[in-house]
């Protein structure tokens, strides 16, 4: 079998940002709004910070106002609610984010119900979830990192989905569910496996498209793989390098990427797949949520 095409989630994520910035000029040169992004983050966790300045820089190169709050790790319950509360009023921003993990002392499900769910642009609002659910993916906002991968597998598979057999290994609340969902919506035939599935490799063999969202390095081998199967890499792990220098680390996915690309159709890599479409369907909810605030 030939080489697997190795999807450049980097490339697709720059033409969704692209697209975005074309559409944004528009609505702001039409009205005077500007789409307004809101993340607040707690605490210094240094990846979280990683990514807060990312989704910061590339609101701006999208031509959104970018409004980062930074809140020391030992900040009250009530202050956090108090900011989420007024930027839920504050007319110039659409989209507000609350960057997880929160601290422990911190209750996460109080903080993110209390996000209007007009303006809660990670998909997280149980009025989301259960907008997304239902089908009604017209007035949803949808997570990011979901949304990203669907259209990952679509622009593989040529846009239809309709009739494939979809396996989902991990069944988190804000990823492996929600994909589940897409990808009913695209007519798939949806299975989600997880820590206590039978037979997890014949599973996973059953599978045209396999997403991996366990969180565990290379756990997802070459020949769990049906010959052809698209195979979009979910999982972010960093694992020890040596061959990079002492103490040195790498990032991989939840698949054996090497061993998958002898027995795949395509695969997205990581880093450079899933990663990037989060942030650009980030935007794309922005936008999303300014045009619907509006009217
Ligand atoms: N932390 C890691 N991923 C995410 C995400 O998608 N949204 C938020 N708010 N926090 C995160």
């Amino acid at each position: 079998m030939s080489e697997a095409l190795i999807i450049d989630g980097k490339a697709i994520a720059a033409s969704v940002t692209d697209e975005i910035t074309a559409r944004a000029a528009r609505l702001e040169s039409e009205t005077g709004v500007k789409p307004g992004l809101a993340v607040v983050i707690v605490g210094e966790d240094p990846a979280s910070q990683v990514y807060v300045r990312n989704k910061g820089r590339t609101a701006k190169a999208c031509g959104f106002n970018s409004i980062t709050h930074t809140l020391p790790a030992d900040v009250s319950e009530e202050e956090l609610l108090a900011l989420v509360t007024s930027l839920n009023e504050d007319e110039a921003v659409h989209g507000i984010l609350v960057q997880l993990p929160l601290p422990k002392h911190i209750n996460e499900n109080k903080v993110l119900d209390l996000i209007k769910p007009e303006k809660d642009v990670d998909g997280f609002h149980p009025i989301n979830v259960g907008l997304l659910g239902s089908g009604n993916t017209d007035r949803a906002l949808v997570p990011c990192t979901p949304a990203g991968s669907v259209l990952l597998a679509k622009k593989a598979l040529g846009d239809d989905l309709s009739g494939k057999t979809a396996v989902i290994v991990g069944r988190s609340n804000i990823v492996g569910k929600p994909i589940a969902q897409l990808l009913l919506q695209e007519h798939c035939t949806v299975t989600i496996a997880h820590s206590r599935t039978k037979d997890l490799p014949d599973v996973v063999r059953s599978a045209d498209i396999v997403i991996a969202a366990v969180g565990r390095p290379q756990m997802i081998k070459g020949d769990w793989l049906k010959p052809g199967a698209t195979v979009i890499d979910v999982g972010i792990n960093r694992i020890p390098a040596p061959e990079k220098g002492k103490g040195k680390t790498r990032l991989v996915g939840d698949v054996a990427f090497d061993e998958a690309l002898g027995h795949t159709a395509a695969i997205t890599p990581v880093p450079r797949g899933v990663g990037p479409m989060t942030i650009a369907m980030l935007m794309s909810n922005t936008l999303t949520a300014a045009r619907r605030l509006m009217g």
